[in-house]
């Protein structure tokens, strides 16, 4: 008999967003013809926020080829314990160096071409191998969780990810036992990306997590949010989602996955060495060297919350760090 014990992050029922919101976003996609719909699911939403939504939300033109899969079941052990960030907010408020080094890359993220889309699995693995995008998410089954997401600039919000596990393309790549990393790529490509023109940023974006990071319940390959195909500046077709660790660690629209024995020196570990470091798991109790990370802007409220060791997931988490007290694990 499976026996679960509520998380701490279990939502009341009454917190989360109403099933059938869910369903008549999606009835409203549908009737509209319009299936990535910014636009058209922007009027569903107040923004609390003085902007009026025409400003806000970007127009996204295209037509995802994955859209008849979402939306998809959720995962019930994956809750939160506050209610979800308009989805207005994730997508015009965002992180994508790759498009600028400002928040508001969702117009310019626009050009970022997501089909075709290969993704590559090498290093130390039984066979390298090379997949589309669409054959990888016919193989495994996608699900819903809600995750917290606490950038390093001490910002929050929480959202709807679709996706699964990363331990099961781990299984897919059949790593050697030697491996000990999975490090991630994205493009480069600055044809449609103007940010990886300014070339005194060390391109391609890249992340890394250990093996038994990669391996842990939590750690989760995000292709939709909000019941659709994840949005191009929030990082499609295929990002990462590690919400115990600050968001620079989520890279987005992967194509490389690489095993190795050897530690990498990530995107931001050569941007900034003295800032940032491998691990970036959230303490509210080691500050980063210009600001402190006691709390957090909640986005989409005009809350501050005191932020939470491992970002609320230590139950989960702190058992992959015994051992490693010496080492910079919040940086
Ligand atoms: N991945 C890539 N490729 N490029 C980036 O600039 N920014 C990171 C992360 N992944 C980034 C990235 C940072 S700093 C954060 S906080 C999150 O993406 C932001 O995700 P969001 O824009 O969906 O909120």
């Amino acid at each position: 008999m499976l026996i679960k014990n509520p998380k701490r992050w279990d939502l009341p029922e009454r917190m989360a967003t109403p099933e059938d919101v869910f369903l008549n976003r999606r009835a409203l996609i549908k009737t509209a013809g319009l299936i990535a719909a910014g636009t058209a699911l922007a009027g569903l939403s107040a923004c609390d926020d003085g902007q009026s939504m025409e400003e806000a939300t970007p127009t996204v033109p295209d037509v995802d080829p994955s859209a008849s899969l979402y939306p998809v079941p959720r995962n019930e052990s994956y809750k939160l314990d506050q209610p979800i960030t308009p989805e207005e907010f994730n997508l015009t408020y965002n992180n994508f160096y790759e498009f600028g080094s400002h928040k508001t890359i969702a117009e310019n993220a626009q050009n970022l071409r997501i089909r075709p889309w290969t993704v590559t699995i090498d290093g130390m693995v039984e066979a390298e191998m090379q997949i589309g995008i669409d054959d990888l998410l016919a193989k495994i089954p996608l699900e819903e969780r809600l995750y917290r997401h606490r950038c390093v600039e001490a910002w929050s919000m929480t959202v709807p990810w679709s996706g699964f596990p990363l331990s099961q393309l781990v299984e897919l790549a059949k790593p050697l036992s030697s491996a000990k990393y999975v490090v991630m790529e994205t493009f480069n490509d600055s044809s449609m990306a103007s940010g990886q023109k300014q070339t005194w940023w060390p391109w391609p974006y890249t992340e890394g997590v250990t093996m038994e990071e990669a391996m842990n319940d939590l750690a989760f390959l995000v292709t939709g949010a909000y019941g659709k195909p994840v949005a191009k500046q929030m990082g499609a077709p295929l990002r990462l989602a590690l919400p115990w660790k600050y968001g620079f660690k989520s890279i987005k629209s992967i194509v490389k996955f690489h095993f190795t024995d050897k530690r990498p020196t990530t995107f931001w570990m050569q941007s900034g060495p003295r800032e940032y470091g491998f691990w970036a798991n959230v303490n509210p109790d080691v500050p980063h060297p210009r600001w402190s990370q006691a709390s957090e802007r909640v986005l989409g409220t005009n809350e501050r919350v005191p932020t939470l060791l491992y970002n609320g997931y230590a139950e989960e988490v702190a058992g992959l760090y015994k051992g490693l007290e010496g080492e910079r694990l919040y940086m």
